[in-house]
């Protein structure tokens, strides 16, 4: 029996790795730690919330002493630490709450490790301590390649040779680091604590850091998931800037695939780059989605094009992002097992399908911070 930590397990991607853990691995024991924000929905995860190999723990990553009880408690053997402040326009509002929860819950967590498995006859010896972060450590790419051509290839043929031809550059692993969000400031340093643990104390541990993910169970604040609703209630789609921003889109079960694969196979100390050569002008992906609601809603082609409304752009607002996730695909036999059209059309149909799920969700306070984020535009 293999006790494994899953923080941040009812926000969107970790519902679905708690998912995944629990169903194929009915020998682990899988214990979600969330504090339940406004991103944490234990209704994300009715389907499993009864089965004999999981435990659900309301906990904040913050509270040291909570981490050594629980950690302790459960005899915790391995960590998939999904818990941080995730959203990049809250973070230039409110800075510090990212820095506290991203940067000192992952210190308060890993020291909290530390000592637990310091303590063991055994040591380090089968645990791991592994890190979800985010492509946007690395920066920004530019919108044209040294060619003068311009990314990207709105196409079907998301292979990898067709994205690399022009010369066109991508983060790799070895990318130096270049956050400009209070988001991407954060992940970056908890990316950096969590190696020095590695350096420092022989910590086992592993990142890795995903492009932008979608699908079901995503909160309405990002792009994909409030454009659907808003299409579907005729309101506004506030696209920032003109809309030239790219975005490298990744179906969310291909990445709990990948955390699956690496946890069991990756190699401490390493690092790697998840995505699925998927890149999208936010413009493009738009009007995908646009067609795609009006087409399930029975509308008429192009009637929510309407709804497009440019507003002024994010602050600091990141150009390009694009993975080169060619070292996963290599080593491990990682790739992405959906094209994107059919990801969007899935994602979509249960957006539709679960309209009590954000109407949930997309009320109270929720509705207080859109206004304060859109209402003087
Ligand atoms: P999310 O905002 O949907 O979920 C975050 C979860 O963490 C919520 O359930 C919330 O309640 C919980 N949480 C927040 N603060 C906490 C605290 N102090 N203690 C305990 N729990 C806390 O985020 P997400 O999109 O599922 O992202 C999960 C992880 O993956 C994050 O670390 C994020 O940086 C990373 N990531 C996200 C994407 C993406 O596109 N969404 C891409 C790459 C990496
Ligand atoms: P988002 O989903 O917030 O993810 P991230 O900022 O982490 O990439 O945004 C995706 C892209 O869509 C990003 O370029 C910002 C843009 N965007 C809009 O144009 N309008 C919106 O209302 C939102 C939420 C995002």
């Amino acid at each position: 029996m293999k006790n494994i930590l899953i923080t941040g397990g009812a926000g969107f991607i970790g519902s679905h790795v708690v998912r995944l853990f629990v169903n194929k691995y009915p020998d682990y024991h899988i214990v979600n730690l969330d504090k339940l924000t406004y991103a944490g929905n234990l209704a994300n995860l009715r389907d499993i919330e009864d089965r004999p190999n999981y435990t659900f723990v309301r906990a904040d990553i913050c509270d040291f002493d909570m981490m050594r009880r629980i950690i302790e408690e459960h005899r915790i053997d391995g960590i998939i630490h999904l818990a941080a402040e995730s959203h990049v326009d809250r973070s230039i509002l409110d800075p510090f709450t990212f820095a506290r929860t991203n940067v000192m819950g992952t210190l308060s967590l890993l020291q909290a490790a530390k000592i637990y498995w310091e303590s063991l006859p055994e040591g380090y010896e089968g645990k791991l301590f592994y890190h979800i972060s985010t492509d946007e450590v690395y920066g920004a790419l530019e919108l044209t390649d040294p060619e003068g051509i311009e990314s990207p290839f709105t196409t079907t043929a998301s292979s990898s040779e067709h994205h690399l031809a022009f010369g066109r550059k991508f983060f790799l692993e070895t990318t130096k680091y270049n956050p400009h969000s209070p988001y991407s400031a954060s992940k970056a340093s908890s990316d950096h604590f969590v190696r020095a643990y590695h350096d420092t104390y022989g910590m086992p541990t592993l990142v890795t850091n995903c492009s932008n993910n979608y699908g079901p169970y995503q909160f309405p604040e990002k792009l994909i998931p409030l454009f659907i609703n808003n299409i579907r209630k005729g309101k506004p789609l506030p696209v920032y800037g003109k809309g030239e921003n790219v975005r490298d889109w990744l179906f969310v079960e291909d990445h709990a695939r990948a955390i699956d694969l690496i946890f069991h196979k990756g190699k401490p100390a390493e690092t790697y780059n998840i995505g699925g050569f998927n890149e999208w002008k936010n413009i493009d992906l738009i009007r995908v989605v646009i067609r795609t609601v009006d087409r399930l809603l029975g509308n008429p082609e192009g009637h929510s094009e309407r709804l497009i409304t440019y507003v002024t752009d994010r602050k600091g607002h990141d150009m390009r992002y694009a993975i080169d996730s060619r070292k996963l695909q290599a080593e491990l036999g990682w790739e992405p097992s959906l094209q994107f059209e059919e990801g969007i059309e899935k994602t979509v149909r249960w957006y539709l399908d679960n309209q009590e799920w954000i109407d949930n969700i997309t009320s109270g306070d929720y509705e207080k911070y859109y206004d304060r984020m859109y209402g003087d535009r």
